[in-house]
């Protein structure tokens, strides 16, 4: 992963990580002041109210992840013109003075400015026509503008970016963010030299935050069983965000699927006929991988129910029941360990994995405390995964470095972290790193 990085840093194409800029470069500190807006197009999650902030979801009909630009866009503005309506705070902003909003975007943007960006692809099952190579930020204003909203976007954030300067809101030693969800990815700070692609890149904190898109890592030295394959081939994205296809949470679920499946088409562990749920792709999702693996009754009654309700598989015994209770637990223990080696190979390539000695941040012999914010339901809501992904940075990294990095565990914040962003962009609120 550092290896890739470096590359990805050297030259666009030089690997496959993007390495994308994101012109952050500076993070909100605990003194931003004023009302700021944040968005956060994604999959998933519930909101709480954080920050003293208000927030709603709302679920993007089903419909509008495959169909056109212009609608999707549409349903937003006008989501967030009614959220606007009923906030009924209008004299928090001076007469005349436009709301700022950060959009969080959780996909691959290439980015001239912090406000703006290009959309690169789509992942994690979207497919709308006519969004790839756009200005995300244009769709989105001129959906606002159609609908009467008087709203400009002054940050335009990757999920990850969003987290970490939420993170870093809180914790100033906050250095890199990860998402770890329906989609993985992470971002951190980058040193603008060590960003050899883009030669003469000055901010004034001499750094800027580099969104990976880890999420396509791929290595030859990382071994791609026949169900890596499998699920690959039936991908509306093939031989594309390889490292997200073993990791995430679109995809574990489907994983066990397939290695059910080829289980019950050589033995009769599911008795004599197959269920015919068991062949349909995504049948099985993740949080039924996480309530099967971690049901703690003595005789699995969970692992019965979800056999039973999602695959349609009648009365497993319990032998048969343990080993689907050990296929969860295989899956989801290379991903948590894959995602932990990600999250080192960052460490590794800021020099805060303790192999440098004093460069490798170490003041004094002790290792300098380094914070890493975590977001996704996997790492939060899913404490099997947790336990394996704490338990492999330890391992990589050695007990005495691994104590000084802290995982902060951020729920769902990234939209709050975008409109901090668009806070501390704001001329009153002005820092650096
Ligand atoms: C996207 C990233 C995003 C991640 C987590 C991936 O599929 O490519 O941009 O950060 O999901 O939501």
């Amino acid at each position: 992963m550092a290896v890739e990085m470096h590359a990805g840093l050297a030259s666009d194409g030089g690997s496959k990580l993007k390495m994308l800029l994101t012109f952050v470069d500076t993070l909100p500190n605990g003194s931003e002041k004023g009302t700021f807006y944040g968005l956060d197009l994604g999959l998933g999650g519930s909101r709480s109210s954080i920050l003293g902030c208000q927030v709603e979801t709302q679920p993007i009909p089903q419909h509008l992840l495959t169909g056109s630009n212009e609608e999707l866009f549409d349903f937003i503005a006008t989501r967030l013109k009614i959220f606007i309506e009923k906030e009924g705070n209008e004299d928090v902003l001076p007469l005349g003075r436009t709301r700022e909003l950060g959009f969080t975007f959780s996909f691959p943007i290439r980015q001239i400015s912090v406000s703006s960006g290009v959309l690169i692809k789509w992942t994690k099952g979207f497919s709308i026509e006519g969004t790839v190579g756009g200005d995300v930020t244009q769709f989105l204003e001129e959906a606002m503008a159609r609908v009467g909203l008087d709203m400009k976007v002054s940050a335009l954030v990757n999920d990850t970016v969003g987290t970490l300067a939420l993170s870093h809101y809180h914790d100033e030693d906050t250095i890199a963010a990860v998402i770890i969800g329906t989609g993985t990815n992470a971002c951190y700070v980058e040193r603008t030299d060590a960003i050899i692609k883009c030669q003469g890149l000055l901010t004034n904190s001499g750094g800027m935050v580099v969104n990976i898109e880890w999420g396509n890592f791929w290595s030859s030295h990382l071994p791609r069983t026949p169900y890596d394959v499998a699920l690959d081939d039936e991908s509306p994205n093939r031989n594309d965000q390889g490292f997200e296809k073993m990791i995430s949470g679109m995809y574990l679920g489907e994983i066990v699927r397939l290695v059910l499946c080829r289980m019950a088409q050589e033995s009769d562990i599911f008795g004599d006929a197959p269920a015919p749920s068991l062949a349909a792709p995504f049948s099985l999702r993740t949080p039924m991988v996480a309530a099967m693996h971690e049901d703690d009754s003595p005789d699995l009654r969970e692992v019965g129910r979800v056999l039973e309700e999602a695959l349609q598989i009648p009365v497993a015994p319990l032998k048969t029941r343990r080993l689907v209770v050990r296929v969860c637990d295989v899956v989801s223990r290379r991903a948590a360990r894959l995602a932990a080696a990600g999250i080192v190979g960052i460490l590794k390539k800021v020099g805060r994995d303790g192999s440098g000695g004093f460069a490798g941040g170490r003041s004094k012999g002790k290792p300098r405390r380094t914070v890493v914010a975590i977001e996704g339901g996997l790492y939060a809501g899913y404490a099997m995964f947790r336990e394996y992904l704490d338990e492999a940075v330890g391992e990589i990294l050695g007990e005495d470095v691994a104590q000084s990095v802290v995982f902060r565990i951020s729920e769902d914040g990234s939209g709050v972290g975008a409109a901090l962003l668009a806070a501390s962009r704001s001329p009153e609120n002005q820092s650096t790193f």
